[in-house]
């Protein structure tokens, strides 16, 4: 038998998670099988993330085990896809010539034929429109679907590699995103999560040929009978219009959760971060939305140790955190990027960097603790989504976003249910259906 296998590795954000699955679904089309053994693999696949020094370490060390693996299949080519490959470029193929084809985030519709002739072994056009026109969608998955509706980034934050690796912004039209929908609804999926690197500057055509905004997607998808649930991240501060919010008031299937990066709680910061918003700009959206839909669930990303960031500075995001209140948060400390503004810039103290994350993350934990422990003994509806590690467990999200888990004699697996939270840890609900 001549079975050919794929191996895939996605690093990195929600989008690269869309991406391996699109680059999956093109082999599977191809006869492929995907694989969960490496040494099996005809085609290894690393979707790669750039956006701080760690993740290409992290790529890097995993080329490093490939290689051995390699030595022994001679047969298996090896990828290297995503921001990495964008960023970097032949620089990898010289730094590991172990591997053979290198290809980014806006041109891996071609891998299939870069393989199959084995030349052009690098792609990193920025091919937005001609990329979403060959690829092919197929759900993997049982009740939950990512839909990448935008993609690239204008902002250009000072630390921030994103505009370069994945390209200027782009909208897919209305049309199309609503085909991959009603794809995904034909096996079963109740819930699409709208995705971009800023999702809320959505402006894809309509087909009246008239360009739309995020709320008139989100309505639009709404309209199928069969999705039950609607989220979308990551979203901007400047992008946030009034139409979105008061979506979140009159649209009942778009869930009461929004991710919204700050990063600092520091005008001063803020501006060095280039991000175009100050602290007010954040406040005045979180009182509309509070406004409109008092228990929506707030999450953010902060950088800790940016460039000249003082204790003052510090201490204002922490004043900023325990002023709105956050339900969950990501945190990360300052890594300069190369080809960034910011990135000869970094000139605090590690052990400072580290000691204000610390400070940080346990304030955000203690928010997040305190958030689930007042659902205690209160009714929620959750869509279940995968077994659990247990006999009867099932896994699923509240609608704002928690993970939860119960138990059940029958099969529950892509229904909503109503349950009660019977106990609470930090980061998950234990329910009783
Ligand atoms: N588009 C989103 C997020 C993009 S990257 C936005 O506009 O906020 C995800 C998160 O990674 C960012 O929100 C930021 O907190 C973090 N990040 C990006 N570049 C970083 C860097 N150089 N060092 C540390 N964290 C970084
Ligand atoms: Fe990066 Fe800023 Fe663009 Fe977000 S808005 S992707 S942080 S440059
Ligand atoms: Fe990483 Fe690229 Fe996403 S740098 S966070 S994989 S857009």
């Amino acid at each position: 038998m001549n079975e050919k296998f794929i191996y895939i590795k996605s690093y990195g954000c929600q989008m690269n998670v869309y991406d391996s699955n699109r680059i999956k679904d093109l082999f599977l089309d191809k006869g492929y099988k995907i694989t969960k053994d490496i040494t099996k693999a005809n085609l290894t696949v690393l979707n790669t993330c750039h956006i701080r020094e760690k993740a290409v370490e992290k790529v890097y060390s995993d080329i490093g085990r490939i290689k051995k693996i390699k030595n022994n299949n001679k047969k298996m080519k090896l990828v290297v896809a995503g921001c990495v490959a964008q960023a970097e470029g032949k620089e990898i193929k010289k730094r590991s010539p172990v591997v053979d084809y290198v290809v980014g985030p806006q041109s891996y519709h071609k891998l299939v034929d870069m393989i199959d002739n084995k030349e052009n072994q690098i792609s990193s056009d920025f091919l937005q429109n001609e990329k979403f026109k060959n690829l092919i969608f197929k759900s993997s998955k049982l009740s939950s679907e990512f839909i990448s509706i935008q993609e690239g980034c204008d902002k250009f934050c000072s630390f921030c590699v994103v505009p370069y690796t994945r390209g200027p912004e782009f909208s897919r039209p209305i049309e199309d995103i609503l085909n991959e929908t009603k794809n995904y609804v034909d096996s079963g999926i109740k819930e699409i999560i709208l995705l971009g690197q800023n999702v809320n500057a959505y402006h894809g055509v309509g087909l009246d040929g008239k360009s739309k905004d995020l709320s008139y997607l989100i309505d639009k998808i709404s309209e199928i009978y069969e999705i039950k649930r609607i989220r979308y991240m990551t979203s901007h501060p400047i992008d946030m219009q009034d139409t979105l919010i008061s979506c979140h008031s009159r649209n009942n299937k778009l869930m009461p959760f929004l991710h919204l990066p700050i990063q600092s709680g520091s005008d001063n910061i803020l501006k060095k971060m280039n991000r175009k918003h100050t602290v007010e700009n954040y406040l005045t959206i979180v009182d509309k939305i509070r406004s409109v839909r008092p228990d929506i669930a707030l999450s953010s990303d902060f950088i800790v140790g940016f460039p000249d960031e003082t204790d003052k500075d510090f201490e204002k995001t922490m004043n900023f955190i325990d002023k709105v209140k956050f339900v969950i948060a990501y945190s990360f400390i300052y890594s300069p990027r190369p080809g960034t503004p910011a990135q000869h810039k970094d000139n605090i103290d590690i052990n400072i960097k580290k000691a204000r994350l610390t400070a940080l993350q346990s304030l955000l934990t203690e928010q997040q603790v305190n958030y689930n422990k007042s659902f205690l003994n209160k009714e929620l509806e959750i869509l279940f989504e995968k077994n659990g590690r247990y006999k009867n467990q099932f896994i699923g999200r509240t609608i704002y976003n928690q993970s939860a888990f119960a138990t059940s004699n029958d099969n529950i697996l892509n229904k909503i249910l109503k349950v009660k939270v019977k106990h609470t840890t930090n980061y998950a609900l234990e329910c009783q259906i």
